[in-house]
């Protein structure tokens, strides 16, 4: 089967500076969905591959595609054909039409229509195979909406069978009564597909060749026309203005609500929680309000997550508690740890069980052993921790010179004090005490009490006197004189 995705118009309605087709949805491009289901329908397509319809924007969308490919193999088999002007859906079909297998039908699909299933496509190729033979159905995804405005209606005959689709522009107030629309979705025989599309003509209220009107030139060559819905509304839902992008992104968050319910997640609030991505969960996990999820992140179970949390790319062990407001990128957190609140866990952090990373403190590519704590106000970086290690409060990881990274080795059971800094390269022997306020620039030894801190004085001290000003005004010369004096 050939698979062609209409995705070369501006999409004005969005009033944006980004092709329609890259504006996304839980945080993938609406193409990037479109896309995945056209490649799970891949042992039914040709050698080429999905054909992507590029025109507006078109330097951006490849970039986007070769970004895509680059991450996903997968999406190595789709290839791109320019529609340099825009002069509609049909116009955009018909640039593909040396790169489609005549002997095989062809499923139109809309860059803009992101969330059809694999199952619903199945069904629509399924119509078009037909008992008239391979190749000369026309099978047409349809769906009955309560508010239909914006789509294309479908006009049927009395007995029922499809006479044509108008366009709402072009749509009488009795047509535009009409339900049931056109999702755009199609499965046409190629070979005559190429007849209809070159006989297309512009004169509608747009002035574009709409692909719409090949179903009245099937018609009239007795191709039978044969329609299906998808199971769901939301499967069909094209996106042109960003209300409908808003809604739909809704849908598609309480979807993966359900899913994640259904496989034994409590939520706080199933309308409260974005996944952009894959989320996987064991049993008894419990997310609280506003969490968002990027890329691919496990949470193993009895896991909980406060609320807003951005928890991206991450792997989190059982019984892990991350409190509220805590940001995870790239993190491993070992079982029964705890995190936050306000934690910042950066690429590379590697935390074993039992560990505690709690407020403003900041870990970016760091090994902390089992439970090893850095409870308050600490950055830990490019470094390695060893077991049963407290880090006190204000502790940085000097780790840059501001050329080169270097490692701080901190060994098991040592203790730093408060408001230390350690100066890599650096490392903190096994069970190594450090005074608060310590600037470590060479190694400490381990077992021993290492502290660099200037000696304490005691003064006998006067504490200057403040000056009013109306006073000193009128002060007399001697008295102003001397409380300068005392203020130096
Ligand atoms: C289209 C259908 C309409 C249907 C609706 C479903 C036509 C004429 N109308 O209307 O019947 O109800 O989709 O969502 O087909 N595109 C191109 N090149 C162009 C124009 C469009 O590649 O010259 C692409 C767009 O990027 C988009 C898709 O085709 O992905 C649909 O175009 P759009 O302008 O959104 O059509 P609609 O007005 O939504
Ligand atoms: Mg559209």
């Amino acid at each position: 089967m050939n698979i062609v995705i209409l995705a070369a118009g501006q999409g004005k309605r969005m009033k944006s500076a980004l092709p329609k087709v890259l504006q996304t949805l839980a945080g993938k491009p609406l193409l990037w969905h479109v896309l995945r289901t056209a490649l799970s329908l891949q042992g039914k397509q040709t050698k080429t591959g999905p054909i992507v319809v590029i025109g507006h924007g078109a330097n951006d969308v490849k970039e986007f595609l070769a970004a895509t490919i680059q991450a996903d193999s997968t999406f190595a088999k789709v290839t791109t054909v320019l529609q340099a002007e825009q002069k509609g859906t049909g116009h955009a079909l018909l640039q593909t039409l040396s790169k489609l297998d005549v002997r095989e039908p062809t499923l139109v699909l809309y860059g803009d229509v992101p969330l059809t299933t694999k199952k619903t496509l199945a069904k629509l190729t399924k119509l078009a195979d037909g008992v008239h033979g391979q190749d000369s159905a026309l099978a047409l995804l349809t769906q009955n909406l309560s508010n239909p405005t914006g789509y294309g209606r479908i006009v049927r005959e009395a007995d029922g069978s499809v006479r044509s689709i108008v366009e709402e522009k072009d749509a009488t107030s009795v047509q535009k009564a009409i339900q049931e629309i056109n999702t755009g979705i199609m499965v046409l025989p190629t070979n005559t597909l190429k007849k209809w599309l070159k006989a297309l003509r512009a004169s509608n209220a747009q002035g574009e060749y709409y692909l719409t009107d090949v179903i009245a030139m099937a018609v009239m060559d007795g191709v039978p026309i044969r329609t299906v819905q998808a199971d769901a509304e939301y499967e069909t839902i094209g996106i042109n203005s960003r209300d409908q992008l808003a809604s739909l992104e809704r849908v598609y968050q309480l979807n993966i609500a359900n899913v994640l319910m259904n496989a034994g997640v409590s939520l706080a609030d199933p309308a409260r929680i974005d996944v952009r991505g894959t989320l996987e969960c064991g049993r008894d996990v419990f997310i609280d309000i506003g969490c968002v999820f990027e890329g691919c992140v496990t949470l193993a179970a009895g896991t909980k997550v406060a609320p807003y949390c951005l928890i991206r790319n991450s792997v989190i062990g059982k019984d892990v508690v991350i409190h509220a407001f805590s940001h995870v990128d790239g993190a491993k957190v070992g079982a029964n740890s705890i995190i936050g609140p306000y934690a910042r866990l950066r690429p590379g952090a590697d935390l074993a069980s039992d560990v505690h990373i709690g407020n403003f403190v900041e870990v970016k590519n760091s090994k902390i052993a089992s439970k090893s704590k850095a409870n308050h106000l600490a950055y830990v970086g490019d470094s390695i921790v060893g077991s049963r290690v407290n880090i006190g409060a204000g502790t940085i990881t000097c780790n840059y010179d501001g050329v080169n990274k270097h490692q701080t080795i901190i060994e098991d059971d040592v203790f730093i004090g408060s408001d230390t800094q350690l100066v890599a390269p650096v490392r903190v022997g096994r069970g190594a005490t450090l005074g608060a306020g310590t600037t470590l620039t060479k190694d400490a030894p381990p077992n021993q009490l290492t502290v660099t801190r200037a000696k304490q004085i005691s003064l006998q001290w006067q504490r200057p006197v403040k000056i009013e000003k109306s006073v000193s005004k009128k002060m007399p010369k001697k008295l102003a004189a001397e409380s300068v004096k005392a203020k130096k």
